[in-house]
């Protein structure tokens, strides 16, 4: 089959029985090591993607291998109607980690979030509040492409023909303090949001906001949920955003690199809420099940030795400065870069178009991302090195040079 091949954006239909809802770039990856990937025809790219904010420890991490192996010739999946250490020991390290009480499993992000959703109704709903069931999210928010976590995702294009959506979603303006006092009210089951938002953009919320929000939240009698899929897991400098922020939600949610590469979500609630969820209120086949479990518990493991938040505020720093200066060298192209730690996002001025660097940066050696309307997002692995950094930046300005000249 010869591969279908859109130039611009160099996206490539090779296997047409996968289905064609992907615009799937040209680059055909067969190995990855560290932080970087390795074609068919042996090129290597410096990967500052990580499979969208997943790969923390880089691909293919020796002992993650071996833990996953290990795993994987003991047991591999017997179901939640029975007890295993990997999930047991994996929760209790993400409540001690969090001091929180309650973590269900699940097996993505959007998972996570539907379960975050009927956690906050039925949560109200045991408290006799039947009427409180609107579940709050902010514009510009994604949480996922399920109903349930579709309709909490402001984003039009990914509504249009999926309609009708299920009912009791409202948003309202994200970093707004006077929008959010007036949208909490007795009806609101919980405000889901994004410490900082990923797919829009990479757009952080301000700490005076996640202030507020706790404390409308507590005076209103709804739940703050954070949605931590992307920016949790270190990725702002602290294992949980919520702690980078100092705000405590009641509950929040994980997935991407909560086990390095290896399917898995989780909701981590705390006080009564905890035990909203009783027998036969939720569930899944898959939630935690071992393998993806015992990834994350060496994944954690792991960052125990390496003091990988220390690094992620070392290195984000010196590529957030790296950013701000192609910004500087090219001031008609690109804005300031925003976001925290290792999510950062450089936005990209009109006419000019991310997806044409992200297409561009293939023949430099990098792999770029485009998120929300127009922005370079980078989420490097966590351990990407200083030195990787400075080559993703000379990387990064052969890219923009090349895409100028076309
Ligand atoms: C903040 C956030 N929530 C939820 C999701 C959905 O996660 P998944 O793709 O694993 O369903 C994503 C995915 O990008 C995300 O960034």
């Amino acid at each position: 089959m010869i591969p279908t091949i859109s130039r611009g954006a160099r996206l490539v239909t090779r296997h047409p029985h996968l289905m064609q809802n992907y615009g799937r770039l040209e680059m055909n990856v067969v190995r990855g090591e560290g932080c970087w990937l390795f074609d068919e025809s042996g090129n290597r790219y410096l990967d500052l993607v990580a499979g969208i904010a997943v790969c923390a420890l880089g691909h293919a991490h020796p002992r993650i291998a071996r833990a996953i192996a290990e795993q994987a010739a003991t047991l591999v999946h017997v179901s939640n109607l029975v007890h295993h250490e990997p999930a047991g020991t994996l929760a209790d390290r993400l409540a001690e980690l969090s001091g929180f009480d309650a973590v269900f499993f699940c097996n993505s992000g959007a998972e996570a979030n539907e379960a975050a959703i009927k956690l906050a109704r039925k949560h109200a709903w045991r408290r006799g509040e039947k009427r409180r069931n609107v579940i709050l999210a902010a514009n510009g928010s994604f949480h996922g492409r399920t109903l349930g976590a579709l309709a909490a995702t402001d984003n039009p294009a990914y509504h249009e023909g999926f309609e009708p959506l299920p009912l009791g979603f409202e948003h309202v303006a994200y970093n707004d303090v006077d929008a959010l006092d007036a949208a909490i009210t007795e009806t609101t089951a919980c405000f889901l949001v994004e410490p900082v938002q990923g797919e829009s953009g990479v757009v952080p919320a301000t700490r005076e906001y996640l202030e507020a929000a706790r404390r409308l939240c507590d005076e209103r009698g709804a739940l703050l949920i954070f949605d931590e899929v992307q920016c949790g897991m270190g990725r702002l400098g602290k294992l949980f955003a919520f702690q980078h922020f100092g705000v405590e939600p009641n509950a929040f949610t994980l997935a991407k690199s909560l086990a390095n590469g290896l399917p898995i979500g989780a909701l981590v609630v705390r006080g009564e809420a905890a035990s909203s969820l009783q027998p036969g209120d939720h569930g899944t086949t898959f939630g935690g099940s071992p393998v993806p479990a015992a990834a994350a518990l060496e994944h954690l493991a792991i960052r125990d030795v390496l003091d990988l938040d220390a690094h992620v505020e070392t290195v984000g720093t010196l590529l957030r400065n790296e950013l701000a200066a192609i910004a500087d060298e090219s001031p008609a192209v690109f804005e300031q870069p925003r976001g925290i730690g290792l999510m950062l996002g450089l936005p990209v001025r009109e006419p000019h178009a991310a997806k044409d660097f992200v297409a561009a940066g293939l023949d430099h050696g990098v792999f770029l991302n485009a998120a929300g309307r127009n922005t370079l997002r980078f989420v490097p692995p966590l351990i990407v090195s200083a030195d990787e950094v400075r080559d993703a930046a000379q990387r990064l300005r052969a890219t923009i040079a090349a895409v100028l000249r076309q």
